[in-house]
């Protein structure tokens, strides 16, 4: 009755007066905010880039940062303002505001704090709980009881078991996909190292060999194989957030995406159920500890099970984490090798001076393959695959640290701030790293910051996978430089370019779930 009482011009008014008293108030919200923080140097925009429309649009002046300006700008926000942290407020779709912090003591405050002050952000993380809860995406007492579960499996006795499968994939490629040729061409580097690094974790987590030959086939019973299945989804794992599934079935795109899904779904059903028939001995891997974890007969251990969902999140997780984060990093490693044919050759020649019989190595080899290590960690400090951790602040509290020069500041975190630790801008910065700009392997041989490298993020929940990540990464490494040289793949329309542009197109990365290179050719050619 009221509606059909209204005219037109009243509509419109009405709503014209509920917009500006919106902008208004979130005006009101902003300054507000701009005023709990003290009003911290840093970015104002108008959209959120962590937001769906932020990730849309490209970065533009006061209205969106774009969401790779971390990885892009390095440490330099903090050194323009001369204090590492800085404040970002942005006031769509609501005014919030999160604090960026590059500085070594206030991030060692916080991932070592106790008693869960700076818990993570677990909104943020909603893509990674698609296929079920799990480690990753939980907190206080749901993530202690996922973290038990798996921490047997991460053990010295599992970094051996990475060993081995990493050195058997890497010469099954080896005998089999490269076999008989002088040089490889391999268009995308990623092409190479997702592989090797999935291949990996499903030997070594999974129990679940895949060899490179098998790989291309797609089984019975299914429609994709198992890598095009997992990494469609790791692509595309927002996807289901923004679109029901029914509209997934409109479009050939959107149907093959959703069949991944579907697919992946399957296959971990069915590695858990060949699991629980197999008579076989896992020597206590990913998968035996998650499944353990319901043998107990002891009611009072009921609190330590895992529903079917929970099953399956977990293992996906691990699956994920597992592996795009190593691949990622190794073919960054590659890049750079390629790129610095010195370091290249020292390295080439540190293997021989470990293995002058030119032997297999072994994983009691691997303290001694530090050149290989310390490749590895300068990939992560250039390019670490998590460029921001991102944290909240449970309480009303302070940070204490020195600006540029010299002088004691205090910042003021009000309660439920979101905080990033910048770990690029961590790496990048000058304070704890000479020539941060520069590939120096050599630094991490040397004394080094210790504090100032955090890839793994650190403290109760620093990444579990570390000790695996390194072991396969100096496998890999070793191996690959002690039989072939990498260099960068020649292509016709780049020939007039200068060494500082190659650099940059072959480097050039996207901070997606984990930091991605673009596009990366490269030619592996076999030492004589
Ligand atoms: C270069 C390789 C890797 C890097 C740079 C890396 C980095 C990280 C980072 C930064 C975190 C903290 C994430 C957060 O705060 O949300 C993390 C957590 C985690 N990572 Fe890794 N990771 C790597 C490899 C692996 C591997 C190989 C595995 C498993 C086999 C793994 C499994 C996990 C898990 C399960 C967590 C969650 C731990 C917890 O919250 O208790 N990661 N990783
Ligand atoms: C450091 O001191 C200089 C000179 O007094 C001043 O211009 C600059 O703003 C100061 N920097 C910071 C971060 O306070
Ligand atoms: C899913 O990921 C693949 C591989 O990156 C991509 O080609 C495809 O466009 C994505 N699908 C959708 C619906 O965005
Ligand atoms: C483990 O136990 C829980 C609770 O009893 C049950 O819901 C779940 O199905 C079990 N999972 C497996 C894999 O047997
Ligand atoms: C690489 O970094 C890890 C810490 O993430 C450290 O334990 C290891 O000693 C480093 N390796 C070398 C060769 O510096």
């Amino acid at each position: 009755m009221i509606v059909t009482g209204l005219s037109l011009e009243t509509l419109a008014i009405l709503v014209g007066l509920v917009c500006v008293l919106r902008a208004f108030q979130l005006c009101l919200d902003f300054r507000r905010l701009l005023a709990s923080i003290h009003h911290l140097p840093g970015y104002r925009t108008i959209i959120s880039a962590s937001s769906m429309l932020g990730r849309l649009f490209p970065p533009i002046p006061l209205l969106n940062l774009g969401h790779d300006h971390f990885w892009l700008s390095k440490h330099a926000p903090f050194a323009e303002r001369g204090l590492d942290i800085i404040s970002i407020a942005t006031c769509w779709p609501k005014a919030t505001g999160s604090l960026l912090i590059a500085d070594i003591n206030v991030i060692k405050d916080i991932v070592w704090s106790r008693g869960g002050r700076f818990p993570k952000p677990l909104e943020l993380y909603t893509a990674l709980a698609f296929f079920g809860k799990n480690i990753i995406v939980s907190e206080g007492s749901e993530w202690k009881r996922y973290r038990k579960i798996v921490a047997p499996a991460f053990s010295e006795r599992n970094n051996r078991l990475v060993w081995d499968a990493t050195t058997q994939i890497m010469l099954d490629l080896f005998d089999t996909m490269w076999a008989g040729q002088q040089e490889v061409v391999v268009d995308h580097s990623v092409d190479l190292t997702l592989p090797i690094a999935l291949f990996v974790i499903g030997a070594a987590g999974f129990g679940r060999p895949i060899s490179w030959k098998e790989d291309a086939v797609v089984p019975l019973g299914h429609q994709l194989t198992f890598k095009d299945a997992i990494h469609t989804v790791s692509q595309n794992l927002t996807l289901p957030l923004l679109v029901p599934r029914w509209v997934m079935g409109l479009t050939k795109h959107f149907r093959r995406t959703r069949l991944a899904f579907d697919e992946l779904h399957r296959y971990l059903t069915e590695m858990i159920h060949e699991r629980q028939g197999s008579q076989q001995e896992h020597n206590h891997d990913l998968l035996s500890s998650l499944l353990s974890a319901n043998d107990s007969n002891d009611s009072l251990k009921d609190d330590v099970k895992l529903s079917d969902s929970e099953l399956i999140g977990n293992i996906f997780i691990f699956l994920v984490a597992g592996h795009e984060t190593t691949a990622h990093t190794l073919s960054f490693s590659f890049g750079l090798l390629a790129l610095h044919p010195d370091k290249q050759e020292e390295m080439y020649q540190h293997i021989k001076r470990v293995l002058p019989d030119g032997r297999i190595p072994t994983y009691d080899d691997m303290s001694s393959l530090t050149y290989s290590s310390a490749v590895f960690n300068e990939t992560m400090r250039m390019f670490p695959p998590a460029s921001v951790v991102p944290k909240l602040s449970a309480e009303d509290t302070t940070f204490t640290l020195t600006d540029a020069n010299g002088t004691m500041k205090t910042v003021v975190v009000p309660k439920g701030m979101e905080l990033g630790l910048h770990i690029t801008g961590l790496h990048y910065n000058p304070k704890y790293w000479e020539d941060p700009f520069v590939f120096k392997p050599e630094r991490f041989l040397g004394d080094w910051s210790r504090d100032a490298f955090l890839p793994f993020s650190a403290g109760s929940r620093g990444c579990v996978g570390r000790k695996f990540s390194e072991t396969e990464a100096a496998a890999v490494l070793t191996i690959l430089i002690s039989r072939y040289t990498i260099s960068i793949k020649d292509e016709p329309e780049f020939a007039g370019e200068t060494y500082e542009q190659r650099k940059a197109r072959v480097l050039d990365a996207r901070s997606k779930i984990t930091l991605s290179p673009t596009r990366l050719p490269l030619v592996f050619r076999r030492r004589t």
